[in-house]
């Protein structure tokens, strides 16, 4: 039967299930934004308004003011199909068409939410549409997702399967979104959305974000800003493949998101159901910035793994020492950056095999014993270094992967992902496999290198988990032949279910996602996991830009960033240290080169900056990112700056890009301050101890800071000679000529802001 829950109901349940008709609307709402959906009993269910919060008696008048639309909010393929469609089944009779009328709504409060389900069915077939939006209550923030399923009596064939979809009048739109490739990932890309369409996506779904990321922004009134305009953003919380698709006409603009269906047609039985990921919206008056704060919060809040815990400053030993692990060298590793400072220890890749050494990254993958030869004393011989050093430990692992060339694939050649009549594709190394995820038994053996580890190691504090190859062939030993179409699906719901059992086991390790540097940035895999390794990139010039797209919608705490080499590895290029600390700094810092290789002075400077991060660390991972420079906009300098919730601190960042003699370089004005606060500044990375900036210990209005702003001409321009005294001992007089000439004369400050107690507060030196 048909029905609305009465609106009675809630006068004898007041917790249960209320009813929100009003004349057929219902009004999704967060603190700051709403969405009016038209949900009138045996009609089709419409979109009509996505913007700035609406009160209930306001709903006319936004109607009346026809600032909205009254499309279908899901639409189908065959009966909705206006410009584009959300679903698409086929059933078993050949019918290619949906025909889905709203049967009820319900509003329930959930934890810290409300959770609106709009069920609606197909008028003559068995087919059910579960639509759900779960509104955030302290953030502006509403996700979407759908689940379907039907009682017809054979197989219903999905072939579109979205999460969402909404609509805006199509305007001055722009769309920020992010794109990159290996080394570059995630670097911010604006445009103008002409007639037509644009397309995010990923088609396999293993390193979902080295090319494009599953996150747009969507200014609908100009060019973006970043602290004014209305801004709308989006998110698929997806680790698989995706496509988020914009369709532009010239009187709107519709977007849909969801598992991204080529490749990926779906056998739906009768009874099972389909969940679609969350689709995740949010609605900012001001700018890109409000965007990105209510991401951040979100995902501190609700889809992070520990997102209210400070995170460890660590060490990681990949570009310190590649495969070349041992004993000696880890605890050499250990011992210094503990004398640094330093708080974690990870061991990376290198430290397993025995039949295959891992040497090289062609072997050994799946054949997760330590290597004999090059850790006599085990993981325990390490752990006691960590003791000994006083620092936590942590390794790497690649557990979704194998190598031609291990123990693992002479067992277990079904395990793998491979072609029937096909020869087996390699990746990395020409040896590299994926494991075959869609079964159980790998599934459990995927839980079992982990569990191993921790049950026989509990003092293992952090995991790495990695994974370093697309899916290479389109085929599962495990799955029927009927539903191979399934792999990319059941590849992550295989995934996510070894990732569940880790989290309830082991809820208090720490896990950081890699998937060949910033392959796995997104809000699917997210919530298993306390952060992500953002690029395998890190140099730090490179690195401003790429963490500036990153924070776009992914927070600080999560955003891995690490100190490396001078010259750097992966671009070749000379950066000063302070540089360096200054834009790793920004974000979950960290080290990954040998700290033996340095100078004392460099030593002596790195101590101070992380004795620095520790006093500023809560302020970067807690408080609210205010971008104010954008690298993008080739002004020569980028600046940004975090503020504490109560505005009593603040941490700021400026970084000179290039350098010309007697270059304009833009006034900063600071943002997110208390215009009534002094603040008191505080150089937290000056290169000499007793020499900070000459903005060290000044007293300054946030009023001034904000209106008027700080002259960066002055500060950053000898940054060139500071850069000398810290390198000359390393590098001799011919890197040092190279060094020069390549160099782009880049300068970094970081500055921290307070109010009270101030010189109680003041980081010591
Ligand atoms: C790729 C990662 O991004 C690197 O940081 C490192 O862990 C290597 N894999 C190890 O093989």
């Amino acid at each position: 039967m048909r029905k609305f829950i009465c609106l009675f109901v809630i006068c004898f349940l007041p917790i249960a299930t209320t009813l929100r008709a009003w004349e057929g609307n219902v009004l999704v709402s967060t603190p700051n934004t709403s969405i009016i959906l038209s949900a009138t009993e045996g009609q089709q269910l419409r979109f009509s308004y996505f913007g700035e919060r609406v009160e209930e008696d306001q709903i006319h008048q936004v109607f009346d003011a026809w600032t909205g639309f009254h499309r279908p909010a899901y639409p189908v393929f065959g009966t909705s199909t206006y410009e584009i469609s959300a679903l698409h089944a086929v059933h078993a009779d050949g019918n290619q068409t949906l025909d889905l009328i709203v049967d009820q709504v319900e509003q329930n409060p959930v934890k810290d939410a409300v959770l609106t389900t709009i069920t609606m069915k197909d008028r003559i077939y068995p087919f059910t549409v579960k639509m759900y939006y779960k509104a955030y209550q302290h953030i502006d923030m509403i996700e979407t997702w759908v689940e379907v399923s039907h009682k017809e009596k054979k197989a219903v064939v999905l072939k579109r399967f979205d999460s969402g979809h909404f609509l805006i009048r199509r305007g001055d739109v722009w769309i920020s979104s992010l794109h990159g490739h290996w080394g570059a990932e995630n670097m911010l890309e604006e445009e103008k959305l002409t007639n037509g369409q644009k397309v995010i996506s990923n088609k396999d779904g293993m390193v979902n974000t080295e090319t494009d990321n599953p996150s747009f922004m969507l200014s609908i009134d100009g060019k973006p800003q970043e602290e004014y305009g209305h801004i709308l953003g989006g998110t698929l919380a997806w680790t698989g493949n995706y496509l988020l698709k914009m369709d532009i006409t010239n009187t709107k603009l519709n977007i849909i998101a969801g598992i991204n269906e080529e490749n990926s047609h779906y056998k739906l039985e009768s009874k099972e159901t389909f969940k679609t990921p969350e689709f995740a919206m949010t609605y900012s008056t001001s700018g890109k910035g409000g965007v990105s704060r209510a991401f951040h919060r979100w995902a501190r809040m609700y889809k992070l793994s520990h997102g209210n815990v400070e995170r460890d400053i660590l060490l990681n030993s990949w570009e310190g020492v590649y495969f070349k692990v041992n004993q000696e060298g880890m605890d050499q590793m250990m011992k210094s950056f503990s004398a640094l400072g330093g708080e974690l220890f990870v061991m990376d890749d290198g430290w397993f095999g025995n039949k295959y050494s891992r040497d090289r990254g062609d072997s050994s993958l799946g054949d997760w014993t330590v290597n004999k030869k090059k850790l006599p004393l085990g993981i325990e011989g390490l752990i006691a270094s960590a003791k000994k050093h006083k620092i936590k430990f942590g390794l790497w692992i690649e557990p979704e992967m194998s190598n031609t060339k291990s123990e693992l694939f002479e067992k277990h050649p079904e395990w793998i992902l491979q072609c029937k009549n096909r020869p087996l594709s390699t990746g990395r190394g020409g040896t590299q496999i994926v494991l075959d995820l869609t079964n159980p038994e790998v599934q459990d053996f995927v839980f079992s290198v982990i569990d191993n580890l921790m049950t026989h190691y509990p003092e293992i504090a952090y995991m790495k988990w990695d994974a370093n190859s697309c899916m290479l062939d389109y085929g599962s030993p495990y799955l029927p032949k009927e539903k191979q179409s399934h792999l990319y699906i059941e590849y992550h719901r295989g995934l996510n279910n070894v990732l569940e059992r880790i989290r309830a086991k082991y809820p208090q390790l720490i896990l950081q996602a890699c998937a060949g540097g910033g392959g796995r940035i997104n809000y699917g895999i997210l919530p298993y996991f306390d952060e992500f390794w953002t690029s395998d990139d890190t140099d730090a010039l490179q690195r401003v830009y790429l963490q500036w797209g990153v924070s776009c919608f992914y927070p600080a705490i999560a955003m891995a960033a690490h100190v490396s080499a001078d010259k750097n590895h992966q671009t070749g290029r000379y950066l000063p240290l302070k540089f360096r600390f200054d834009v790793a700094m920004s974000g979950r810092l960290g080290m990954e080169m040998q700290p033996e290789d340095m100078t004392e002075a460099d030593k002596e400077f790195t101590q101070r900056a992380i004795q620095a991060y520790k006093g500023i660390r809560p302020i970067v991972q807690f408080g609210d990112l205010y971008r104010l420079i954008s690298p993008y906009e080739n002004k020569g300098v980028a600046s940004l700056m975090y503020v504490a919730p109560e505005k009593d601190r603040a941490v700021f960042y400026a970084y000179k890009m290039n350098h010309f003699i007697n270059m304009t370089i833009p006034n900063v004005k600071m943002n997110g301050l208390d215009p009534q606060k002094k603040y008191q500044l505080i150089d937290l990375t000056p290169l000499s101890k007793n020499k900070p900036c000459s903005l060290h210990n000044k007293i300054i209005s946030g009023k001034i800071l904000m209106e008027k702003g700080i002259a960066l001409q002055t500060l950053l321009k000898n940054e060139y000679y500071s850069l000398r005294a810290s390198r000359s001992k390393i590098i001799n007089k011919k890197l040092m000529k190279m060094a020069t000439k390549n160099f782009s004369w880049s300068s970094a400050f970081s500055i921290l802001l307070c109010t009270q107690n101030i010189k109680k507060e003041s980081v010591s030196f």
